[in-house]
C-alpha cells in the first residue's frame, strides 16, 4: 500500500516500503520520516516493541536508505497527512551512502548537477505532482470537448516559427530540424478529423539563458476547423481556466507544500481581458490607465517601496547584527536572530532585484516604438496591472508567423493572440487564426525567405476544401511555472535541457 492511502487503514496494521527523509533518535524511540512517492509520513521505532536487532538497524538508516516498514496506523493530528505509524517490524533494503543533498542551502548549479537526486525533495515533488495534475486535466478537457489527440512528426523538413532558432539533425544524409511546433501538421489534422489537439515535445536553438526559455519543452497544440480568432479565445480562456480550477481542486497539499498563495489563481476564474495590440501598447506607454493605474506611474511608486523596503531590511539587519555582537546572548536567542538576518538577506536579494529591474522597465516602456513585438518586460509592465491572465491580439503582421490571416477590416494587423500571465509571467500561450488562401500564403513564404518545396504539402491544405481554421499553443512549463510561482522554469520540467545543460 502507499502511504496516500493510510487514512483508510486507521488503527489496521500495514506495511509500507520507501526511503528515508529524516532521522530523529531520542533515548529508547528512533523517528523516521518515510517518504515512498505518494507521499510522507512519520514511523515510530520503540525499543520496547521490536527485536534489539530491528531498533539497532533503524538507528543505522541514513538519509535515503530504503527499509520496509510494518506498523499500526496512529490517527496523530500534528502530523503531517494526519496519521503516525508504531512500527512492529523493520527490514533494511539498503543502506544509503551519504546523501549529498543536505538540510543546509545549495547552489542552485550544484542541485541541477544533482536533478536525478533533487527530484526526491518535498519541493521539487510538489511542483511535479502538479505538473502531473496539468497535464492530466489537459486531456481531460479536450477530450470531454471532442478533441482527437493526434501526434506530429519531431523530425521535420521546414520551419514552423522562423529559421532562427532550429535543432539542425543528421536524416540519412540530408538535414532535418527537430520539431518547433506540430501546428502545421495540426492544420493537416484538423482537416481530416474537425478538432485535435498535439501534446508533443518542442524543441527551440535560441542560445537563451532567460528564466523562461528551455530547449526542449512540451507543447499542447489544439487546431480547430471552422473557428475564428474570437472563438479561438474564447476556446483558449475555458481550457485554462479549466485546467487552474484542476489544480485549484486537485493540488491543495502541494500547493500548501511550495507556499503559493493561491488569491490570484482563484481571481484567474473570471474573463480574460482582452486587448488590441494597439490597446497594449498605449497601456505599456502610460496612455491609457487599467482601472485607474497607470503603469509608468506605478512603476515609480513601486520603486520607491522597493527602495523603502531595503532600507528597513539594511538597519535591521544591522540592528540584530549589533545584537548579536554583545556577549551574553542565550542560544536560542542567537539561533533567532540569525534566522532572522538570513531571511531578511534573502529578501534583500529580491528587493535588489526589483531596484534593478523597475527602471529599466520604466525606461523599455516609455521608449517602446509602436509595431515592434512585445518584449519580456513589456509583458512585465502590462500584466502587472491585471489579476487575471490577459489576451493580447491583432499584431502587427510583420513581427508574426508567415501562416497567420490579417484582419480583413485593417490589413495591417494579423489575427495572432498571445496570452499573458499575471505576476511578471508573461507569454504562456501563442496563437492565431490562420491564412486560408493559397496566393496570400505564398507571398509570405517569400517574404519570409522560407523554401517553398518544403511548404507545397501545406499550401495543399488551402487548394482541397480551405476553410477558416484557428489554433494555439500552450508551453506546458510555462504554465507550470506561473501555476507554481517558480522563479525560473527550470524546475518545472524533470529534466530540464536549456542552453548550458545537458545532464543529467
Ligand atoms: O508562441 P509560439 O512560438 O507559437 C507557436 O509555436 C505556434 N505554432 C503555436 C500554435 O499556434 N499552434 O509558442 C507557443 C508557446 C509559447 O507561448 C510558450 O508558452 C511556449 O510555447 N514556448 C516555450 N516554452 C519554453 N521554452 C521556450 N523556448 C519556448 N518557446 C515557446
Ligand atoms: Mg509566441
Amino acid at each position: 500500500m502507499y502511504i496516500k492511502e493510510i487514512p483508510q487503514f486507521e488503527g489496521k496494521e500495514v506495511v509500507l516500503k520507501g526511503w528515508v527523509a529524516n532521522r530523529r533518535d531520542s533515548k529508547g524511540l528512533v523517528f523516521i520520516n518515510l517518504r515512498d512517492g505518494s507521499g510522507l509520513c512519520q514511523c515510530i521505532a520503540d525499543a520496547n516493541k521490536i527485536s534489539a536487532e530491528e531498533f539497532e538497524n533503524a538507528g543505522k538508516l541514513s538519509l535515503e536508505s530504503a527499509a520496509e516498514i510494518h506498523g499500526t496506523v496512529v490517527k496523530d493530528e500534528r502530523q503531517i497527512g494526519g496519521f503516525e505509524i508504531q512500527v512492529t517490524k523493520l527490514i533494511v533494503i539498503q543502506i544509503a551512502e551519504e546523501y549529498p543533498i543536505a538540510k543546509k542551502e545549495h547552489g542552485i548549479e550544484f542541485l541541477m548537477d544533482k536533478r536525478h537526486l533533487w527530484l526526491r525533495s518535498q519541493r521539487q515533488w510538489a511542483i511535479l505532482r502538479i505538473r502531473n495534475t496539468i497535464i492530466y486535466s489537459i486531456h481531460q478537457f479536450f477530450q470531454k470537448e471532442g478533441f482527437v489527440q493526434m501526434d506530429a512528426p519531431i523530425f521535420t523538413g521546414n520551419a514552423c516559427e522562423g529559421t532562427t532558432n532550429l535543432f539542425e539533425t543528421d536524416f540519412y544524409g540530408d538535414p532535418a530540424y527537430l520539431s518547433q511546433s506540430g501546428q502545421l501538421y495540426g492544420e493537416a489534422m484538423a482537416m481530416a478529423f474537425g478538432k485535435i489537439y498535439t501534446f508533443g515535445p518542442t524543441f527551440r536553438a535560441e542560445k537563451s539563458k532567460t528564466r523562461r526559455h528551455l530547449s526542449e519543452f512540451w507543447m499542447i497544440e489544439p487546431e480547430v476547423a471552422f473557428m475564428d480568432i474570437h472563438e479561438n479565445m474564447d476556446l483558449i480562456e475555458n481550457f485554462l481556466q479549466f485546467v487552474i480550477r484542476a489544480v485549484l481542486d486537485n493540488c491543495q497539499n502541494e500547493l500548501k507544500l511550495i507556499d503559493r498563495d493561491t488569491s490570484i489563481l482563484e481571481s484567474s476564474l473570471k474573463k480574460f481581458p482582452r486587448l488590441s495590440y494597439d490597446e497594449a501598447v498605449a497601456i505599456i506607454k502610460g496612455e491609457k490607465d487599467v482601472n485607474g493605474q497607470n503603469s509608468i506611474k506605478s512603476l515609480e511608486d513601486e520603486l520607491a517601496k522597493v527602495e523603502l523596503a531595503i532600507a528597513a531590511a539594511n538597519a535591521e539587519i544591522a540592528d540584530r547584527e549589533a545584537k548579536l555582537a554583545v556577549p551574553g546572548m542565550k542560544k536560542g536567542e542567537i539561533n533567532f536572530n540569525q534566522n532572522k538576518i538570513a531571511t531578511l538577506k534573502n529578501d534583500l536579494k529580491d528587493l535588489e532585484e526589483q531596484q534593478r529591474n523597475i527602471p529599466q522597465w520604466i525606461q523599455s516602456a516609455k521608449n517602446f516604438e509602436y509595431g515592434n513585438d512585445l518584449g519580456g518586460s513589456d509583458e512585465t509592465v502590462i500584466t502587472r496591472l491585471f489579476d487575471v491572465p490577459v489576451m493580447v491580439y491583432d499584431w502587427p503582421h510583420e513581427v508574426k508567423a508567415f501562416y497567420l490571416k490579417r484582419n480583413p477590416n485593417d490589413q495591417r494587423f494579423a489575427r495572432g493572440v498571445d496570452v499573458l500571465a499575471p505576476e511578471g509571467y508573461g507569454e504562456i500561450v501563442g496563437g492565431g487564426e490562420r491564412e486560408t488562401d493559397e496566393q496570400k500564403l505564398r507571398d509570405k513564404i517569400i517574404e519570409h525567405d522560407l523554401p517553398m518545396a518544403e511548404f507545397e504539402w501545406y499550401l495543399d491544405l488551402r487548394k482541397y476544401g480551405s476553410v477558416p481554421h484557428a489554433g494555439f499553443g500552450l508551453g506546458l512549463e510555462r504554465l507550470v511555472t506561473w501555476l507554481c510561482k517558480l522563479k525560473h522554469v527550470r524546475e518545472s520540467i524533470p529534466f530540464p535541457r536549456m542552453y548550458g545543460r545537458l545532464l543529467p
